[in-house]
């Protein structure tokens, strides 16, 4: 397990709470991060469209004619409207104001009544604005930043420990899908009220596993539960025991568990999770993977669009194992729902400043870290910022 070094400080409440702090967020780090914007088989022919957050802003994603993907600020050049709202497939992008059309690789194909313009259209300057977008093992990721670094130069090393998970051969499970963000009050995105990186730390750490998770504590060997921050996500290994749970639906998933098409047998008896900086969660079961993330809908609350998959050849026993295994996960979930929220209620109290680290909570201090650091003289001024 990471150990905790004297450097290692949670942040002070302030980052949780102040509106100033997430404003510097959006411009220090939402708008130069890896985001996850959802799985290959959401886009699945040509023209098809979905949209992804990176923070407040929206990036549109598209497939194009020859299969490549592009991204585009979700935002039409003549007066600003949004484009897009909801998955569609069309052979270009028409906005749906005065119908000025882009082909899907984002340039300006032609306006409407174009002679009414004082001087023809500019259309190599009047394309969609961009933003990029990459894919790894099947996972579609957009950055607003279009100069920044490879995501896999973010995530060298993690495709030994889990890529085998993961890939264009994974289907959806279930009625939920990243790109419900586009519209998160009629898709019925799960949201939580913290501060998203209430949510984020929440996650980062196994120590509160034996107080607010009994049924976890029954199937996860806690004492061997590890976790290991590198520079651009933190991998964590939960194996499970081989005792027999006491509920009876957890024995149920004890019994049924089997690993899917691609994994190795050891991989029936761990969960690993995986937290990609700085919003990207992956679970990984032997039964399923869930991707999710964290994105701020104030300073004080959270959305967590998400999806679960598996392997598309996976066997009745697998996909037995994960219906039951949703079950047990959304008790965890309810469960930390409510721990985030006292959380984020308890950093609004005057005075406080928060206790040590454990060692359990070691990627805690990494998130921390590397907020401090994002944040640079943006930082709350109690902590050497402005
Ligand atoms: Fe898009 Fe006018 S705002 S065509």
């Amino acid at each position: 397990m990471e150990s905790i070094t004297a450097a290692s400080r949670p942040l002070l409440p302030a980052y949780y709470t102040d509106p100033a702090v997430l404003a510097a967020e959006q411009r220090r780090v939402f708008a130069r991060t890896w985001q996850l914007a959802g799985h290959v088989s959401d886009l699945p022919e040509p023209g098809s469209r979905i949209v992804a957050r990176a923070g407040d802003q929206e990036v549109l994603v598209v497939r194009d004619e020859d299969g490549e993907l592009h991204a585009h600020r979700n935002v039409c050049r003549h007066r600003g409207a949004r484009l897009v709202a909801a998955p569609e497939q069309h052979a270009a992008i028409r906005c749906p104001y005065h119908g000025w059309t882009y082909r899907l690789d984002g340039r300006l194909i032609g306006a409407p009544e174009g002679r009414r313009f004082a001087a023809p259209l500019d259309k190599p300057n009047l394309g969609l604005l961009p933003a990029r977008v990459e894919v790894w093992h099947g996972l579609v990721f957009v950055n607003l930043d279009t100069r920044a670094a490879p995501l896999a130069d973010q995530l060298y090393g993690l495709d030994r420990l889990v890529g085998r998970y993961l890939g264009d051969r994974l289907v959806p499970v279930g009625r939920s899908r990243m790109h419900d963000i586009a519209d998160p009050a009629g898709t019925g995105v799960v949201g939580t009220e913290a501060n998203w990186k209430v949510a984020v730390d929440n996650y980062l750490e196994g120590y509160h596993v034996p107080v607010a998770h009994p049924g976890l504590m029954r199937l996860l060997d806690y004492q061997n539960y590890t976790a290991e921050p590198s520079e651009g996500y933190a991998y964590f290994e939960a194996p499970l025991r081989e005792t027999r749970s006491a509920n009876r639906l957890e024995r149920l998933y004890q019994r049924l568990v089997s690993p899917m098409p691609g994994l190795l047998p050891e991989d029936r008896d761990v969960w690993r999770y995986v937290a990609i900086y700085p919003n990207t969660m992956i679970d990984l079961s032997a039964d399923c993977v869930g991707v999710w993330s964290m994105v701020p809908d104030g300073v004080g609350r959270t959305l967590l669009p998400g999806a679960i998959y598996r392997h598309r050849d996976a066997g009745l026993r697998t996909r037995l194992a994960q219906a039951v295994g949703q079950r047990v996960n959304r008790l965890v979930t309810d469960e930390d729902d409510d721990i985030v929220s006292r959380v984020q209620a308890g950093l609004r109290t005057p005075g406080f400043t928060p206790g040590p680290l454990s060692e359990r909570e070691a990627a805690i201090g990494w998130f921390a870290d590397r907020i401090r650091t994002d944040l640079g003289i943006d930082a709350p001024a109690e902590d050497g910022g402005r």
